[in-house]
């Protein structure tokens, strides 16, 4: 694991910290990493810091995502005054709204990439500036989703931003070897604010258990994958899709 080489101002970025899966992700890799927590809601930011392990040092960088003009600035700036230097990047953040195609608008579309695509893009350019965080990253891990290599209704904005994450991560992964490793994490659905909707509908609930060979999954299967990608363990892995849902997704049984 690099986390024993982790000690004083050596930080995981982690996104989406302030709910669901980065949270759960935040909470997990506390004990072994000091963390930068990003989201928007300061409250629940300051909730995940919390929970947080305290033998390790953790920090909120509170800024929106969907703000793409004003990430360069404002990370840079967060870096600088806290004398961070960032050895890994976790993007949890993300944008989902199940609109029917009729009703899609390039707005939609706008939004979702901005939070899904475009900040890790921005985000990553950042975290490999010389002089500012010192060839210290080794790692982006990406939270993609298992729509990335399949479809559904709705989805198209969502859907398209996925495959883009996952097209992103691949090609990060060529460009910035050896020295970084980039891979993505495809989780199948779990209970979060992003999906409470869907998980209101007890007959999609059924359709989709029923589809799962694992049965349902949760938050808490993420993280272990995450500390994997992150470790020693994974050093000869980098720009692939690790799919974790159950095995839905290979499922074909008629
Ligand atoms: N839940 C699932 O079934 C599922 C399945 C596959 C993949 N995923 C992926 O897992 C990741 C986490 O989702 P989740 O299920 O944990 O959802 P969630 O509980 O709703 O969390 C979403 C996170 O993204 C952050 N976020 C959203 N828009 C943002 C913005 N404009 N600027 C900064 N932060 C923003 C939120 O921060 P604030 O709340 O502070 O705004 C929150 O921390 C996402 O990338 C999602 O696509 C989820």
């Amino acid at each position: 694991m690099y986390s024993s080489i982790m000690e004083g101002k050596n930080y995981l970025l982690l996104t989406g910290a302030s709910s669901g899966v980065g949270r759960e992700i935040a909470v997990y890799l506390s004990a072994d990493y000091n963390l930068i927590l990003n989201g928007r809601d300061q409250t629940r930011l300051q909730e995940t810091l919390n929970c947080c392990n305290k033998k390790n040092h953790h920090l909120i960088w509170q800024h929106d995502l969907s703000d793409t003009n004003t990430i360069e600035h404002s990370l840079t700036q967060f870096i600088l005054d806290n004398e961070c230097l960032i050895q890994g990047f976790i993007h949890s953040a993300g944008y989902m709204k199940l609109i029917p195609l009729k009703m899609v608008t390039v707005n939609l579309f706008q939004t979702t990439f901005n939070v899904n695509v475009f900040a890790p893009v921005i985000i990553a350019k950042i975290l490999t500036k010389k002089k500012l965080n010192k060839d210290c990253l080794k790692n982006i891990v990406l939270i993609s989703s298992n729509i990335s290599k399949f479809g559904a209704k709705a989805s198209s904005a969502y859907g398209a931003s996925k495959s883009a994450t996952d097209g992103l991560m691949r090609c990060l992964a060529i460009e910035l070897a050896p020295n970084i490793r980039v891979n993505s994490v495809l989780p199948g659905g779990m209970r979060t604010a992003m999906t409470a909707q869907i998980y209101e509908n007890q007959d999609v609930v059924d359709r989709m258990n029923a589809t799962t060979p694992l049965g349902e999954g949760t938050v808490k299967d993420i993280p272990g994958v995450v500390h994997f990608l992150l470790s020693n363990e994974s050093r000869w892995i980098t720009g692939q899709q690790i799919t974790v849902d159950g095995g839905r997704t290979i499922n074909i049984t008629g």
